[in-house]
């Protein structure tokens, strides 16, 4: 059977991730990308973004000429039987949705629509509030083509699930396919294109309407995201409960088959390109649907409290931030990725410059990102021990692998002040606790009388103890 020919507008994480794991499996993949110099390296097999695995699927794909990227949106839609769109739809200043690129990439591609002499199939990738492949995108399509959706082409919303850092992977290993379709004949076409792709390993698929699949994309996240902020609270109420830890409350969670383990990790919760900026979308429509979503303003704000914690935390080790040396070990918003957008390090940088703390950061591959956002109003480190050393505190705010492979030693012999808050709990307490002042997310204190070092006296009221999170 012949493969449909496929076209991508847009060549960021998803469209790039989406044209080489069309292009992996033999499928012919025009991205379109308006900037010239990514679409030059993209043709050049030089990866544009930090993935793993992404180099090497892309060399084979353009060595293979089975993708192709272009700055001529004509060019993309002739020569392809069906173009996803994905181009970002970023937060506007109030949260809502900024719809601006997909309206125009919708108007460009009907205007080409209206030259086609077949049927071409038009499938929404991007995230968008329900409502906008229905309400906004089929419109303009019909009116920039002067041609009929359903009948002279097809147009479908499939929202994509992919997580930064194992993009190839979720893009090749879906848990599930959701097909939007505006009529059957758009639905038929694009799950014959998943059933060509997938084969044997093709995952259940669920067909619905436009704006249910734009939803689920949503609801995902945002459930996702709270069980982030769920587990996040509980460890709040641990650190302020002697001798309980939530690690041990998310493993016992986790095996109930209801609950599941996944996204049970406490820590210094969410951020990336997609969680924060799909719950403030999420709630915006809401609210301009006439709904109050409590529970997704909870989570958000549960989320974005976890930064501040762990500054506090460091207060309360030292007392006043000013000029004392705070060390960040990591910087991007998890590990294997660079990517900085609404990373917790930014957030937590920017509260103890506010302190007047000197802050020195080292991560794996952040830094060049980190350098644009932070100037040099930081010190950035070449190694985990440069950074270290002679800092009055360290937080550990991305769990690399690379840093769960430090000792105490590692720590306690370099830095002025042997002093750590685990904010991704990767270090094990009861070691890290004898050999140093440690503190971590979750964490609740140690019975007092057999732990004293652990107990800090609040030098403005000698003699009470403040606790240490
Ligand atoms: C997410 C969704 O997982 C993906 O399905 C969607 O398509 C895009 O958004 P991504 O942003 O790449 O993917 O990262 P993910 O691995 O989901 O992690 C998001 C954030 O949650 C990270 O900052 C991570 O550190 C944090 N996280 C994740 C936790 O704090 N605890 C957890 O248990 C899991």
């Amino acid at each position: 059977m012949k493969k449909c020919r496929l076209s991508i507008v847009g060549a960021g994480y998803v469209g790039l991730s989406t044209a080489i794991g069309y292009a992996s499996k033999g499928f012919h993949v025009i991205a379109l990308e308006l900037d010239a110099q990514k679409a030059e390296m993209i043709n050049k097999a030089i990866p544009i973004l930090y993935e793993p695995w992404l180099q090497k699927s892309l060399q084979e794909a353009v060595k293979k000429n089975l993708l192709k990227c272009t700055l001529n949106l004509e060019e993309t839609i002739l020569n392809s039987d069906i173009t996803f769109i994905a181009v970002g739809t970023p937060s506007k200043p109030d949260g809502s949705i900024d719809l601006e690129q997909i309206k125009k990439t919708a108007c460009d591609i009907g205007a080409i629509l209206k030259k086609k002499k077949t049927y071409h199939l038009v499938v929404v990738k991007s995230t968008v509030i329900p409502g906008t492949t229905e309400n906004v995108v089929k419109p303009i399509l019909e009116e920039c083509s002067n041609k009929r959706c359903g009948t002279d082409f097809g147009l479908c919303m499939n929202p994509e699930f992919l997580r930064q850092g194992a993009a190839i992977h979720d893009t090749l290993n879906p848990d599930r396919i959701v097909i939007g379709e505006n009529d059957p004949k758009s639905g038929n076409t694009l799950e014959a294109l998943f059933a060509d792709f997938y084969g044997e390993k093709l995952p259940p698929i669920v067909r619905t309407n436009l704006a249910t699949a734009e939803l689920i994309k949503y609801a995902s996240n945002a459930f996702l995201a709270a069980k982030i902020s769920f587990i996040n609270t509980i460890g709040s109420i641990c650190e302020k409960t002697p001798s309980v830890d939530v690690k041990k409350i998310a493993e016992a969670m986790g095996l109930d088959k209801r609950i599941g383990p996944a996204f049970l990790n406490a820590g210094l919760g969410y951020g990336g390109s997609c969680f924060p900026k799909d719950i403030k979308a999420l709630i915006a429509y809401s609210h301009s649907v006439g709904y109050s979503p409590k529970l997704l303003e909870i989570i958000e704000k549960v989320n974005n409290d976890q930064a501040s914690k762990i500054v506090e935390t460091c207060k309360g080790f030292l007392g006043n931030l000013n000029s004392k040396r705070i060390a960040l070990l990591g910087l991007a918003f998890k590990p294997e990725t660079d990517d900085m957008r609404e990373a917790r390090s930014v957030l937590i940088i920017n509260q103890l410059l506010a302190e007047d703390a000197k802050v020195v950061v080292y991560d794996p591959i952040a830094v060049p990102n980190a350098k644009t956002i932070f100037k040099k109003t930081i010190e950035y480190a070449e190694s985990s021990a440069e950074c270290l050393k002679g800092a009055d505190c360290c937080i550990l705010v991305t769990e690399w692998d690379e840093f769960k492979k430090l000792e105490p030693e590692n720590f306690t012999a370099i830095m002025k002040q042997a002093i750590l808050i685990d904010g991704r709990r990767i270090y094990d307490p009861e070691e890290f606790s004898s050999k140093m002042k440690f503190a971590a997310i979750g964490l609740g204190q140690k019975p007092l009388e057999s732990h004293l070092d652990l107990v800090l006296i609040d030098p403005l009221h000698k003699n009470e103890i403040i606790n240490i999170i």
